[in-house]
């Protein structure tokens, strides 16, 4: 069973000072668990990670990884003003962008962070605006398919991002001779896995075109950064992700492969989201209407515009009802908010234990891809995001959405009523 952090009573004194609905993240598990990852990683030295800022772009939260001495993943120019307002400079800085405009490369130059290049076309245009630096990071796109137990995980045939190995490699020459001196790779073809067997095939096949780059590119690569994609269990059967494992099936890739190849050492980078904060925050909301028709609707005071994982990728959020963790879960809910789509469902036929209006749902494994995905249809607001820091003290880290901040890009009298 996933638990939550808080009881009824502590939920419900919450509650009355910020109403449903809301995040609210754990301080102290997504450090314990950033502390987790280096240890598994400690056998590579250089080692870092990139938390990927686009799964919960809170300054509070990048501050987390800031004091833990990661660095940040960004992917636009709001991105970049983040990480810039958190302090992160430098190398601390991976801007793995693709379709770039050159306000953002200008942004990313002006941080001196490290420019992760999408295509070769990319070279000549981020020249047109910006010198280029000493270091340039390349992402490359292996080709074929990923398949793991028949699925098709990653179809790199049908992918926009990256480099061809050939276009790598020509890359790096032409990158050379304009005086580019340290180059990294860049790629991703983690998808929501965590099965050890899945990383340690897929990146022994990564570190075989490593070699082959590295060879006819005539370079010794600063990092490979295998970005994100490891991925959490929502199902609340399944076990933790376990990164030890997944550690050390890389290592075996890598001391086998590139160890051969005479190319260690070489650090590791990552650049992990969902792993990093998803099953350390929780989105809150309230029953406020029981429907009773075909099925029994749980009408919430939130919508799936707040929180579309559900809605948007078919994820199962496992739920508990705030108080009744012990009741069994022996009626059958589908569970709205308010939008003009019957689409507009936290959960689809999902067995709770008996529900009340006036019940606090809790959703599990909401703490990445949550709020970032979040919109305003129908003129619904966003939530606010809450901090439980580790002395247990509560901290706003974002307030809710008002009306005055939906209408704000708007030059026109707005009525507001009273
Ligand atoms: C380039 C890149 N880096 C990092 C991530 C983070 O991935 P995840 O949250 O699955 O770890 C993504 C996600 O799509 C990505 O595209």
């Amino acid at each position: 069973m996933k638990t939550f952090p808080l009881n009824l009573e502590e939920l419900q004194k919450i509650i009355k000072e910020y109403p449903t609905p809301f995040y609210i993240y754990e301080e102290a598990a997504i450090v314990n668990n950033i502390r987790k990852l280096k240890a598994a990683f400690s056998w590579n030295k250089g080692f870092r990670e990139y938390f990927a800022i686009k799964s919960t772009p809170n300054p509070y939260i990048l501050e987390l990884f800031k004091s833990e001495g990661c660095g940040v993943d960004c992917a636009s120019e709001t991105e970049l003003m983040l990480a810039d307002s958190c302090s992160f400079y430098g190398e601390d800085i991976m801007f793995t962008s693709n379709v770039t405009s050159a306000a953002e490369f200008k942004k990313a130059a002006a941080l001196n962070s490290i420019i992760n290049l999408d295509d070769p076309s990319h070279i000549d245009y981020f020249i047109e605006y910006v010198s280029l630096p000493d270091l340039v990071c390349l992402r490359l796109n292996p080709g074929g398919r990923i398949y793991y137990k028949d699925k098709l995980i990653v179809d790199f045939e049908d992918h926009k991002f990256g480099f061809t190995t050939e276009q790598f490699i020509n890359s790096v020459k032409y990158l050379k001779e304009k005086g580019v001196k340290r180059f990294g790779l860049h790629c991703q073809f983690g998808s929501h896995r965590n099965e050890a067997d899945y990383f340690e095939e897929n990146t022994r096949k990564l570190f075989e075109q490593v070699v082959t780059i590295s060879k006819s590119a005539g370079i010794q690569l600063e990092f490979i950064n295998l970005a994100g994609g490891v991925g959490i269990p929502y199902d609340e059967a399944a076990p933790e992700t376990d990164i030890y494992a997944v550690s050390a099936s890389i290592r075996k890739a890598y001391d086998e492969i590139l160890g051969a190849a005479g190319l260690l050492p070489i650090p590791l980078y990552l650049e992990l989201g969902i792993f990093m904060t998803g099953p350390y925050g929780y989105f809150i909301s309230s029953v406020m209407h029981i429907k009773k028709a075909s099925k029994t609707f749980l009408g919430l005071d939130a919508s799936t515009n707040s929180f579309m994982s559900p809605s948007r990728y078919s994820n199962y959020h496992y739920i508990t009802v705030a108080g009744k963790e012990l009741k069994k879960p022996d009626c059958s809910y589908v569970i709205t908010g308010a939008l003009c789509e019957n689409r507009d469902r936290f959960a689809t036929d999902r067995l709770l234990p008996p529900v009340d209006k006036g019940d606090i749902l809790i959703f599990h494994d909401a703490g990445a891809y949550t709020y970032s995905h979040g919109n305003n249809f129908n003129g619904r607001l966003r939530p606010a995001e809450l901090l439980l820091c580790t002395d247990n003290s509560l901290r706003v880290i974002r307030k809710a959405e008002t009306a005055k901040d939906y209408f704000a890009t708007l030059d026109y009298p707005i009525k507001y009523g009273d």
